[in-house]
């Protein structure tokens, strides 16, 4: 066994600092739990001048800008990643891999893509690959869902995965603030990528449930398997109207697997306000995991930041050194279990949130529930209010469960109707005891 164990970290931006602080702090009870030291020896970095939150030198660790005096390093095990990117980043670790040292990555957009090249590379080299912070930060849930539910069959998933639509949503509907300005301070807090795109659009969210779904399903989920719908076009309104049915808005990853389909996806949802997520609110991230042993679990807390992020990190380190110590790195799975089969449109059910408006007239709103009748959709609550617009209501309802296709045939009959001037909105309904 070695008596100390050399990192080599390859980015010292917010995670990476974060990283070197968190060892330098806590030598002695890493040292306890793994019978050696840990150190990072060197970093690779773009402008070694550049002031950062730690102070590198001091802990020993020596910057340079050339990635082989990281990667073909002999005294450095374990790769530590954390620079971002794709293509530079992917360059990197498959280098890595090839001179036989561990690799452990933050960063999701590259699992999200890579994963599988990756996956393939460590176990050709023997290494071992994690990346616990790539999803959702300082939560063990990677952890969680492979260790903690090894022999259970993990049915669903609902994720809350992005803090900074779920600040600018909380904000929106506990404060009536618009999506503008919720957006404006997340970006000042900095929780927002740099490009808030990936955020708002559903992007990042999505590529962090594509994680998630394989590892819980252990079957091969490809981005584009992943549907997604972000929360631009939300109005306050459809936020307002959920709140007076029980429900409080969220931008949900859902991710289901019945033995043989999946099913991922990411929309902003409206999710009851009896279910724990309900009350996951700001920044914070949580993933609800139906078990069918352990039953329903929820894991919530801090999804990014930098001392959220580089314990994550650390904790895929730790794995690592503990492999090394019992020689058995390299052992993670390759292959997946299950051949990816994703479930059509016309087998998935829901409940959903309907906004329209339609006209105040006697027998409309008999024509309507025909309507949705003939599509075998029935209505659990109902809502109307005069509209703004002269002999015009709108109508807000929830649907029991139903099959999605026909509730898009559905929206498409009733947007030929005459008495109904506009479809204002339509969302999923989650959490609800039939949901
Ligand atoms: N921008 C991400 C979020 C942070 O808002 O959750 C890390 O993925």
């Amino acid at each position: 066994m070695k008596n100390m164990v050399s990192i080599g970290l390859l980015g010292v931006g917010v995670v990476g600092s974060g990283v070197i602080s968190l060892i330098e702090q806590h030598q002695a009870k890493l040292a306890h739990q793994l019978g050696c030291n840990v150190h990072v020896k060197s970093a690779l970095v773009r402008n070694p001048n550049k002031t950062r939150d730690v102070d590198a030198a001091t802990n020993g660790t020596v910057l340079t800008t050339n990635p082989d005096d990281v990667l073909n390093d002999p005294e450095i095990d374990v790769i530590v990643e954390v620079m971002g990117g794709i293509e530079e980043a992917r360059e990197a670790i498959l280098k890595a891999f090839e001179a036989k040292k561990h690799v452990v990555t933050a960063n999701k957009d590259l699992v999200a893509l890579y994963g599988a090249e990756l996956h393939e590379a460590a176990a050709r080299n023997k290494c071992d690959f994690y990346y616990e912070a790539s999803v959702a930060g300082g939560i063990p849930i990677l952890r969680g869902i492979t260790d903690g539910f090894a022999s259970d069959h993990i049915e669903q998933l609902l994720g809350i995965v992005n803090g900074t639509t779920n600040y600018i949503l909380t904000k929106m509907h506990h404060e009536s603030v618009s999506y503008e300005d919720a957006l404006k301070e997340a970006q000042e807090l900095g929780f927002a990528e740099a490009d808030p795109a990936a955020d708002v659009e559903g992007l990042d969210a999505a590529r962090k449930m594509a994680i998630l779904g394989r590892l819980a399903f252990s079957t091969y989920i490809d981005l584009e398997d992943v549907d997604v719908t972000g929360i631009e076009g939300i109005e306050l309104e459809d936020l307002q109207h959920g709140d007076n049915l029980g429900f409080t808005m969220k931008l949900i990853g859902f991710a289901k697997f019945d033995g043989k389909q999946v099913e991922v996806n990411v929309e902003p949802a409206l999710i009851s306000k009896d279910h724990p997520l309900a009350d996951v609110k700001n920044e914070y991230n949580a993933v609800y995991v139906y078990g069918e042993a352990i039953g329903e679990a929820m894991f919530y807390g801090a999804g990014a930041g930098s001392m959220p992020t580089a314990a994550a990190v650390i904790s895929d380190v730790v794995t690592v050194i503990k492999n090394m110590h019992r020689g058995v790195t390299g052992s993670q799975f390759v292959e997946p279990r299950f051949k990816k089969e994703l479930k059509p449109v016309d087998q998935r059910f829901g409940q959903y949130y309907i906004r329209f408006h339609a006209k105040d007239e006697a027998g409309v709103f008999s024509r309507i529930s025909s309507l949705f009748n003939e599509f075998d959709i029935s209505f659990k609550q109902i809502l109307q209010n005069p509209s703004k617009e002269a002999d015009t209501a709108e109508i807000v309802v929830i649907t029991h469960r139903s099959s999605l296709e026909k509730m898009q045939q559905a929206l498409g009959a009733l947007n030929k109707l005459d008495e109904v001037p506009d479809i204002k909105s339509f969302y999923k309904v989650e959490g609800d005891a039939e949901a």
